[in-house]
């Protein structure tokens, strides 16, 4: 069947470029070759699967099985499917868990932090703990108010590339969010009370919004919260207040069996460790022309950013990347300059193409 997009849909299958895009992952080839598998046969298929049908349930519980054997989340915790992508969340935080006349804290170190503490504001009373642009304050700086609902960071500062090398022991409830780093490395849940992550970067693909949350933080939502952003009520449900993104699902079900399968997080994070590493060096080995824009101990291992010498050679670099089939390094609109973004998907093949590329483009630019 033809659609005015057809040229589009036969480049990405010919799959001749590779993409390092910030805002949706790759799916290996073993999962990608499942999904559409599974979507294949006809009349009936994944793609039409009822969400109340026992193969959905199914599905579902499979999924959040083998979420709880990567992550080892202890039983205290209850995991979440929900729609309306992490940015539904920023404005679900506030409504479920300030309760009556609470104030809640951010760490703002950057645009998706930011985008948070302004939709709470929106909801409540949202303060900043913590302020940091390029570098993450000291713990020590930080002004933590214990009587507090709750602290919010982001692990992983998806535009600025800046990331958590651990996250802190907070003396009040720990909200992060995931939605870049979720399921690229192990987690602490002594030190967190609510983990939330969208799929489509290290996952999956969109639609699909996973939330880990500690049973105490249940049962305090503002009364106006709307019923399918309550998590004590979608919990109760089992995440069915209203018909779930069941394909998202199915996808990452896939994708975590595979992650399971490569050897877990701890494969993720070796294998993030090593790329990243390499995609550094490059970095630094450029005589300069490769400039990051973080300090060394919070570049993020998931999006190294930086900046060429001016626009000008920055447009070069990326018209010469996309030449070379190297696709969606162009910074996040908010922040501009290269990154570059490494999520679990991603192959070796892609990274090798990138790091050649890297060093040819720096080698042209000293004999300029
Ligand atoms: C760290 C982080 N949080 C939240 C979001 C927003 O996600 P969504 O578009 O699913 O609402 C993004 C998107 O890139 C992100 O990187």
């Amino acid at each position: 069947m033809g659609s005015p997009c057809s040229a589009e849909v036969a480049a990405l299958r010919r799959g001749e470029r590779f993409s390092f895009s910030a805002a949706a992952g790759p799916l290996p080839a073993e999962v990608a070759d499942a999904v559409a598998e599974a979507c294949r046969p006809r009349p009936a298929s994944i793609l039409s699967l009822p969400f109340t049908s026992p193969a959905f349930h199914r599905i579902q519980a499979e999924t959040e099985a083998c979420l709880r054997r990567l992550l080892a989340i202890p039983d205290t915790f209850r995991v979440l499917f929900l729609a309306g992508g992490a940015s539904a969340q920023f404005a679900a935080l506030p409504l479920n868990l300030l309760g009556e006349g609470g104030r809640a804290l951010y760490v703002d170190t950057g645009h998706w932090s930011l985008r948070a503490l302004a939709e709470a504001a929106r909801y409540g009373e949202a303060g900043v703990a913590a302020r940091g642009a390029g570098a993450i304050p000291p713990l020590a700086d930080w002004a933590v108010d214990a009587s507090a609902a709750y602290c919010h960071l982001t692990s992983n500062e998806t535009a600025d590339g800046l990331q958590y090398d651990e996250l802190p022991a907070l003396p009040l409830p720990l909200v992060a969010d995931m939605s870049s780093d979720f399921l690229t490395r192990a987690l602490d849940f002594s030190r967190l009370a609510l983990v939330y992550a969208g799929t489509q970067k290290t996952i999956g693909i969109p639609g699909l919004t996973v939330v880990i949350v500690h049973e105490r933080l249940l049962g305090r939502a503002a009364p106006a919260t709307p019923r399918v952003m309550n998590y004590a009520a979608q919990a109760e449900a089992q995440s069915r207040l209203c018909t779930p993104p069941v394909f998202p699902i199915f996808v990452a079900h896939l994708m975590l069996h595979w992650i399971e399968a490569q050897g877990g997080v701890t494969a993720m994070a070796t294998a993030l460790a090593r790329r990243s590493a390499a995609v550094y060096a490059a970095f630094d080995g450029s005589g300069g022309v490769y400039r990051p824009v973080v300090e060394a101990p919070f570049r993020s291992r998931v999006n190294p950013c930086f900046r060429l010498a001016d626009d000008e050679t920055t447009e070069h670099f990326l018209r010469a990347a996309e030449a070379a089939g190297l696709r969606d390094l162009r910074g996040h609109p908010a922040v501009g300059g290269v990154r570059i973004s490494l999520y679990n998907g991603i192959g070796d093949g892609a990274v090798e193409a990138l790091l050649g590329f890297l060093d040819a483009f720096a080698r042209g630019r000293a004999q300029a």
